[in-house]
């Protein structure tokens, strides 16, 4: 293999020390942390989502508790439940996990979530304060992504920035921080998605490739240059009848080959994945700090 391998689960772990360290300092002044996961129906991947979550908030010391919700409940008993955690001084995180089901509209729970407990950085609220470079809170997986270049002394500024994908979790945002006019940002950002031509020449043109596309190796060898870092945000589920489970997890890049050209590369699962739980982790240490007014006390200050 030729390219450096970015390996999230080792940034992951700084950051969650990082973490664990606050909340001490926190508990200390008699603040705990707590973050509530909503989760609606059955879908498989979200239940390991959200497991993955409640484990590593326990690790933390940060309370966690799942609410796990039948796939038939109705939008206003969903909000009702949200409203609550809204009043609960006790809880300082939010997240309803997604896809929700088709009778739910996404939209409006995001919206009913309080934008202090928006752990997921989702709400309008959150989202224009990110645009407008001055963030309270910031999106999960794309904040993941910037630790993973900070660790790895990659460099944006000046560099053009291929982005695969426009969803509101990832693309959307991933695009606004990376413009925007500050440290590890900088960047000429392009943001590609499934109406874009010439996808395979544009993606030849990036320094720093971000796949989050959702198609499992859409991105191949001959989209990369050599001097490209490639970022992989996807995990899918692909058949494989000789896996245990039946299928196995693969990101949305051709591994195999594209770490045979590129310069640096994160993998699948352990590249992007421990980074967006980690920053998860960080939101809800965020918030509860904002929430309780606590401020770090400066080093100087005795
Ligand atoms: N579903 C897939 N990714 C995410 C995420 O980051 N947050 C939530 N709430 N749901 C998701």
């Amino acid at each position: 293999m030729k390219a450096l391998l970015l390996d999230g689960k080792e940034v992951s772990a700084r950051l969650k020390e990082k973490v664990a360290v606050q909340v001490d300092r926190l508990k200390e002044n008699g603040i705990y942390p707590r973050l509530v996961v909503i989760l609606v129906g059955d879908d498989p991947a979200s239940a390991v989502y959200v497991r993955n979550k409640a484990r590593t908030s326990e690790k933390l010391g940060i309370q966690s508790e799942t609410i796990t919700l039948k796939s038939t409940i109705n939008e206003e008993e969903l909000l009702a439940y949200i409203a609550k955690l809204n009043r609960d001084d006790t809880v300082h995180g939010i997240l309803v996990q997604l896809p929700l089901p088709q009778h739910i509209n996404a939209e409006k729970i995001i919206e009913a979530i309080s934008p202090d407990k928006d752990v997921d950085c989702f709400h309008p609220r959150n989202v224009g304060l990110l645009m407008l470079g001055k963030p309270y809170l910031l999106p999960c997986t794309p904040a993941g992504i910037v630790e993973i270049f900070k660790y790895y002394k990659i460099e944006t500024s000046g560099k053009h920035v291929v982005i695969l994908g426009r969803s509101n979790i990832v693309g959307k945002p991933m695009a606004n921080m990376l413009v925007q006019k500050a440290a590890h940002a900088n960047a000429t950002v392009t943001l590609a998605h499934s109406r874009t031509k010439n996808i395979k020449a544009l993606c030849r043109q990036a320094d720093i490739l971000i796949a989050a596309i959702g198609k499992a190796e859409f991105v191949t060898a001959d989209m990369v240059n050599g001097d490209a870092v490639v970022i992989d945000v996807g995990i899918n589920r692909v058949e494989a009848p000789d896996a245990p489970r039946g299928y196995k997890l693969s990101g949305d890049v051709d591994f195999v080959s594209v770490s045979e050209k590129a310069a640096a590369i994160t993998p699948v699962p352990g590249g992007v994945g421990p980074m967006t739980i980690a920053m998860l982790m960080q939101n809800t240490v965020t918030a509860a700090k904002h929430l309780s007014n606590f401020r770090e006390k400066d080093k100087t200050e005795k």
